[in-house]
């Protein structure tokens, strides 16, 4: 198996994202950067670049079912210009949004958008580039721990990624027979912009969740990073639709 591949990364312009598709460059692959601004997809091919790594920015938004197949197909124009005859052998769907409400206070919009970015899209994503994904081709969705402990107000964010985790394990069976492999990785708590960039810059919340967690702080986005990277290596090629924590341990 050809660790080297194309890896593309959704939501690559900032945070687990960027820091995904940073590791996977700096472990041989060739990757994809996809963001809804092509200006932070190329932004980030540039730090790649200077790495000595090799990236392309697409410009996508998972939310657009019509941009999805639009971004494929620009994709596929810009892989056959730059690294003829090499097909996408990682896909990580990590572009997702956070909703933070009380049940009275959920709007029927908000829902809808959750579900539209964490769960339609990484649906409708793999749909799209699933004809040209390698034999034997990695997908990463992620996921949260508040899949599996509960937190005050994120009812609808929990289900959307229960959903997605529900989804892997399913295409994981319909999919390996091609050899392709679907595993979920759920972050715990991780110093992004997420939730506004609370648990970077919360320092309050910060040392709370570190006290709710074993090993007693709060993720880096180079953690997840790179077991994202470990779970597509082929040292874990036998294991698919699984989900694994990647959360020091929050809430055991
Ligand atoms: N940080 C945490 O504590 C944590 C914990 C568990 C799970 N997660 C999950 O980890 C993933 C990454 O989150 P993060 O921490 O990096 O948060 P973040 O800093 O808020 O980044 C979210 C990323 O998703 C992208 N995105 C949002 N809507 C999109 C859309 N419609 N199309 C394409 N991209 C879209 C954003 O792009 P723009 O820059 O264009 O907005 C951004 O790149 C998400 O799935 C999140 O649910 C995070």
């Amino acid at each position: 198996m050809n660790e080297s591949g194309i890896a593309l990364v959704t939501g690559a312009g900032r945070g687990l994202g960027r820091a995904t598709a940073r590791a996977l460059a700096e472990r041989g692959h060739r990757v994809i950067v996809a963001a809804r601004d092509v200006q932070d997809a190329t932004a980030v091919v540039d730090e790649i670049t200077a790495g000595g790594g090799e990236a392309l920015p697409l410009a996508l938004d998972v939310a657009d079912l019509d941009g999805i197949l639009q971004a494929r197909d620009a994709a596929l124009a810009a892989i056959a210009e730059k690294w003829p005859g090499s097909s996408i052998e990682v896909l990580v769907n990590n572009a997702g949004v956070g909703l933070f409400a009380p049940i009275g206070e959920v709007t029927g919009e908000e829902f809808d958008r959750t579900f539209a970015v964490n769960v339609r899209g990484p649906l409708f994503v793999i749909q799209a580039f699933l004809p040209h994904l390698s034999e034997g081709a990695r997908i990463v969705n992620i996921s949260s721990s508040l899949s599996r402990h509960v937190s005050p107000a994120t009812s609808v964010y929990a289900a959307s990624k229960a959903a997605i985790e529900a989804l892997s394990r399913s295409l994981a069976s319909e999919l390996g027979k091609r050899g392709i492999r679907i595993n979920t990785i759920a972050p715990g708590p991780t110093a992004t912009d997420f939730n506004g960039g609370a648990m970077r810059d919360n320092v309050e919340l910060r040392h709370g969740l570190g006290q709710q967690t074993a090993l007693g702080r709060v993720g880096e986005p180079e953690e997840i990073a790179h077991a994202v990277a470990a779970f597509v290596s082929s040292d874990l090629r036998w294991v698919t639709g699984e989900r694994i924590e990647v959360s020091g341990g929050v809430l055991l």
